[in-house]
């Protein structure tokens, strides 16, 4: 039958080649139903990649979801047989909010799944084919590799408490060490094991061997190494990384984690890792390890040969005066461009020689340009993480463009517990976690500007806003109550520009870190 295969876009395409790739490797195709009871993401919750899921009423009145996962249908339909092994391929859309634009969207993932009574050559095999299914894409991978029980194993080591645990946790997943280090309080061994990423695998072995002390800590260390090693192809070898900024939940995942990039697409592409506490969860005695390849990414993705690919760093910075001030830090570490100091209104600026390029935008749009790649490093306000919380790594505190998000109010407010609380803001998240965290009940009206008239006017009881001079504040006879959090600037950078641009992002970063550190000397 005559097959004309440019009727295909690139995700069919790719979608097509990794299927037959799998069921080359003894991998029988999983065909299910869009639908699944919602039950069974309401106890996984943790497990989604997002936790929003569209539910609806089946005609018997069971409440039912459009599948978010695949993965939790599969584990739930396979069987403990000893010794047998299942594995199965799956193409199927799933519907979840997207990270990047926030709305539900429904998404083409491929992906398998293996499970059972796994050995050391099976874990193997689906590392290997993680590598295939990339290079399926695009030769410009590269597969993060790092291990879910290794991280757990050394919290525990270094007995890090449940509740620091999570935002030790998040500061890891952002390679934010100055958290990492605040966290922690001057100990330095998370800090340390994130260090160790990227470093080749000997070097990453000493680095962490001084950290993992313990036996069980140790154990992970070497399972993780050795799987590195079962790699044999040479091509395959180097494009491998670890990379200990990855974390999964360690309540499902317990042994190799691993995401996939392909150079020029803005997030990972391929996620996936051993799943055996999941699986115990859902009362499964077997092992399991699979991985989802995220297919939508491909639409526009247009795969370039090294010398079509662009060597520019692309930094976006707030306009106004940060802006100016963290491009002077830029232009101390070395990174200067000359047209920008010309008056005009130009927004973009490119020094060919040190092969950077800056662009101006609005400072609350910075985080948006990075997330999605438009710019691979950018200088954001941590108001602006914190609200909006883009999925970007933060590299640096800057130090500079210091002030504080703080609740005010009319001077002499006292506030009444018996009624709502009148909330006028621009960080309406921020403001939100605030105060759920005080089960205070509020009505959060969002403003985008003059944040202080709303007490002046009644239309507020009180402001969530940021407090720089206090000036503000006191001119309009208002007053700070409460400091919400300490804000300065942050370097951040886009996760997979991370992965091909890093040795420049990293020069960038050292050479604002020099300058940063010379002024906390003063
Ligand atoms: C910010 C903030 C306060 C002011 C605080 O406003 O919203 O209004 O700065 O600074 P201060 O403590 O030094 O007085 P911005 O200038 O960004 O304008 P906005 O009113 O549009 O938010």
């Amino acid at each position: 039958m005559y097959f004309d295969e440019s009727v295909l876009k690139s995700d069919e395409k790719v979608s097509l080649t990794l299927r037959s790739l799998y069921a080359k490797n003894g991998y029988t195709r999983f065909k299910m139903s869009k639908f699944e009871e919602y039950d069974l993401y309401s106890r996984n919750k943790d497990f989604l990649v997002s936790d929003g899921v569209i539910t609806f009423t089946d005609t018997n009145g069971k409440l039912l979801a459009l599948k978010p996962d695949v993965t939790l249908s599969i584990v739930k339909n396979s069987k403990d047989i000893k010794g047998q092994i299942q594995k199965v391929y799956y193409n199927e859309n799933v519907y979840r909010i997207s990270e990047t634009s926030r709305t539900y969207k429904e998404l083409m993932q491929t992906g398998l799944e293996c499970i059972g009574d796994l050995d050391d050559k099976d874990i193997a095999e689906v590392l290997r084919l993680a590598c295939e299914s990339l290079n399926v894409i695009s030769e410009n991978w590269s597969l993060n590799l790092s291990n879910a029980a290794l991280l757990s194993e050394i919290l525990k080591e270094i007995g890090v408490e449940d509740i620091k645990k999570h935002e030790a946790m998040k500061a890891i997943r952002q390679k934010n060490t100055d958290e990492l280090n605040r966290i922690l309080a001057g100990n330095e061994t998370l800090a340390k094991y994130l260090t160790a990423s990227f470093a080749s695998p000997k070097e990453a072995f000493e680095k962490i061997s001084k950290i993992a002390v313990k036996e069980s800590s140790k154990k992970e260390l070497i399972n993780l190494t050795e799987l590195y090693n079962s790699v044999s192809n040479p091509e395959f070898r180097q494009k491998i990384k670890f990379d200990f900024s990855i974390v999964e939940d360690d309540g499902y995942y317990s042994g190799a984690v691993f995401k996939g990039y392909i150079d020029g697409i803005e997030s990972p592409v391929l996620s996936g890792g051993r799943y055996d506490r999941l699986m115990k969860k859902m009362g499964k005695n077997s092992s399991a390890i699979g991985f989802a390849v995220y297919l939508d990414f491909l639409e526009r993705f247009e795969d370039k040969n090294a010398s079509g690919r662009d060597s520019f760093i692309s930094v976006a910075l707030p306009k106004g005066r940060l802006g100016e001030k963290v491009y002077g830090m830029f232009e101390a570490a070395g990174f200067d461009c000359s047209s920008i100091r010309e008056e005009n209104r130009k927004l973009i600026f490119e020094n060919k020689e040190k092969a950077v390029r800056f662009f101006w935008v609005k400072p609350s749009d910075v985080a948006i340009y990075v997330e999605r790649g438009a710019a691979d490093i950018g200088v954001a306000g941590k108001d602006i993480l914190e609200e909006y919380k883009p999925e970007v790594y933060e590299l640096l505190d800057l130090g500079v463009g210091q002030c504080r998000m703080a609740v005010a109010a009319k001077k002499g407010f006292k506030d009444d517990p018996a009624k709502t609380l009148r909330v006028a803001t621009k960080f309406s998240n921020i403001a939100h976690s605030w105060y759920a965290e005080q089960c205070r009940d509020i009505d959060i009206i969002h403003l985008n500007g003059s944040i202080e008239l709303a007490p002046i006017l009644n239309l507020s009881d009180v402001i969530v806003d940021i407090v720089e001079t206090g000036k503000t504040l006191l001119e309009n006879d208002l007053e700070p109550i409460e400091t919400i959090l300490p804000i300065s600037a942050r370097l951040i950078a886009n996760k997979s520009a991370f992965q091909f641009k890093k040795d420049k992002i990293e020069t960038i970063k050292n050479g604002l870190n020099k300058q940063t550190q010379a002024r906390n000397k003063i």
